[in-house]
């Protein structure tokens, strides 16, 4: 070995070795780069550890009382941005024991007493898990009470309702908001789920079998707000499911955002006019002067791609691992940061959204009466009024659709005369009822049926929703 490539062993587990690492294997080794994040995460958990082998008699007060005071010093040196983070600190726990060292000497190195770093990155990386369930919950909740205030205002505006983007039959807007409302509150059940879930403290079971001194698990569990420590040590060390749930709900979520972000794209659009979108969303075009561009929901219909990827890649990094830690698990990290800056900004940016959309209500209720929508309303009247079968119904309606297709009109323009040539059965005292049955209004305010479309039950979805978000 020549003398330059001698460079200095790692200070914290460099014993054993004659010369540092090569400056590639320092590139990949590490995460410093990303896992600074951590710090306040990380500063906690050294806290709680520290006091807790105080408490057990495995540090003395003193000690334990100079630690404390410097990892505040070395929390606030980061806070205000006075840290020096090194890459051959490798990660956050060695930066900041490292600095916690040179602030407080001697005791900065009892701090690694009966732990490691493998229950050390496993505490931290939870604890900022839980703190974005936390923030997602709340984004979320946001988010629903922006989709409940489009839906008290249009609890009954009449629109058409889709399958396969074909004209269904007519529904109101405040139905299709409230839609949201239930993914989103499916949304937030997943995060809160998922954070009771992780709320177990791994610190404690050390590099991965637990540790001969006596330390007080429950102390350190309950100082960082965990329920319990986690009951075995090789899963806790070994375990990252609480990011893939993280990851999991993330990605149905953004699903959601990203499906109602294509319905801002369709609806904005020229053809459709169903909603404007306001200035603070959208951008103009270098060119044309008269676009305006639904920028924010085309790329929050892209971003979902980021926090699905983000799932995947995870899932590909633990599955197949033995057990326990094993240095992949450290790519755990940037995948799920990016995931959670994505969902953040996507819950953000969605919720302006709709809180600034203007409904059309005049094309909304336009489109709701093409397109034939209210056939069904019309085969349901002829079961009802005639006591056909619905199969039957069904294809007598069909075929007034097809005549009023040929003819260019709509079903209203039918006069009950062309009806009668296609059922007998329909004769003039029905004349009232059946135009009536063809009515988007009438349409809407027929379907009582719990969950169903009717202002009635929008409006008691509303206040059952309001009610439940306090
Ligand atoms: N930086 C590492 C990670 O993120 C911390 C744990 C390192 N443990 C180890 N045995 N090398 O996973």
């Amino acid at each position: 070995m020549s003398a330059d490539d001698k460079t200095q062993a790692n200070a914290m587990w460099g014993g054993r070795f004659q010369s540092g690492p090569d400056a590639i294997m320092q590139a990949i080794n590490a995460s410093i780069s990303f896992d600074r994040r951590l710090y306040k995460q990380d500063i906690a958990g050294s806290r709680a550890h520290a006091a807790m082998l105080a408490a057990q008699g495995i540090l003395t007060h003193s000690d334990a009382e100079a630690i404390r005071e410097g990892l505040l010093t070395v929390l606030s040196e980061i806070e205000a941005g006075d840290f020096l983070f090194r890459a051959e600190q490798e990660d956050i726990h060695m930066a900041v024991e490292s600095r916690l060292t040179e602030i407080v000497g001697e005791p900065g190195k009892r701090l690694h007493t009966a732990r490691s770093r493998n229950d050390q990155v496993a505490v931290d990386f939870r604890l900022w898990v839980r703190e974005q369930c936390d923030a997602a919950v709340e984004g979320i909740t946001a988010m629903m009470r922006a989709f409940l205030a489009q839906a008290e205002a249009g609890a009954d505006w009449v629109m058409p309702g889709f399958t396969h983007l074909q004209t269904a039959q007519p529904v109101t807007w405040g139905h299709h908001m409230m839609a949201y409302v239930e993914m989103l509150a499916r949304d937030r059940s997943r995060f809160t789920d998922a954070r009771a879930r992780m709320n177990e403290c791994p610190l404690g079971a050390a590099a991965l079998a637990g540790t001969s001194f006596p330390i007080d698990r429950q102390m350190t569990a309950e100082a960082l707000g965990f329920d319990r420590p986690t009951a075995n040590s090789l899963d806790s060390v070994a375990d990252r499911d609480f990011a893939l749930e993280f990851l999991s709900a993330a990605g149905i979520c953004a699903m959601h955002l990203s499906r109602f972000a294509e319905e801002l794209v369709i609806w904005s659009s020229a053809q459709f006019r169903f909603v404007q979108l306001s200035d603070r969303w959208t951008t103009g075009s270098s060119i044309m002067p008269q676009k305006k561009n639904p920028d924010a929901a085309e790329l929050l219909r892209a971003k979902l791609g980021r926090i699905l990827g983000a799932a995947v890649a995870l899932f590909t990094v633990m599955k197949g691992l033995p057990l326990t830690y094993s240095k992949d698990m450290q790519e755990d990290k940037e995948q799920v940061f990016d995931a959670a800056d994505t969902l953040m900004l996507g819950l953000a940016a969605m919720t302006g959204m709709v809180s600034d959309m203007k409904a059309q209500v005049e094309n909304l209720r336009t489109a709701a009466a093409s397109g034939f929508s209210t056939a069904t309303d019309l085969a349901d009247w002829l079961v009802r009024e005639l006591g056909l079968p619905f199969r039957e119904a069904h294809h007598v309606t069909g075929t007034l659709v097809a005549m009023a297709e040929t003819k260019g009109c709509d079903l209203t323009d039918l006069t009950l005369d062309e009806m009668r040539s296609v059922h007998g059965g329909i004769h003039n005292s029905m004349n009232e009822g059946v135009f009536q049955v063809l009515g988007v209004d009438n349409s809407v305010m027929s379907r009582q049926s719990y969950g169903g479309t009717s202002p009635d039950q929008v409006r008691s979805q509303i206040a059952r929703w309001k009610a439940l978000l306090g």
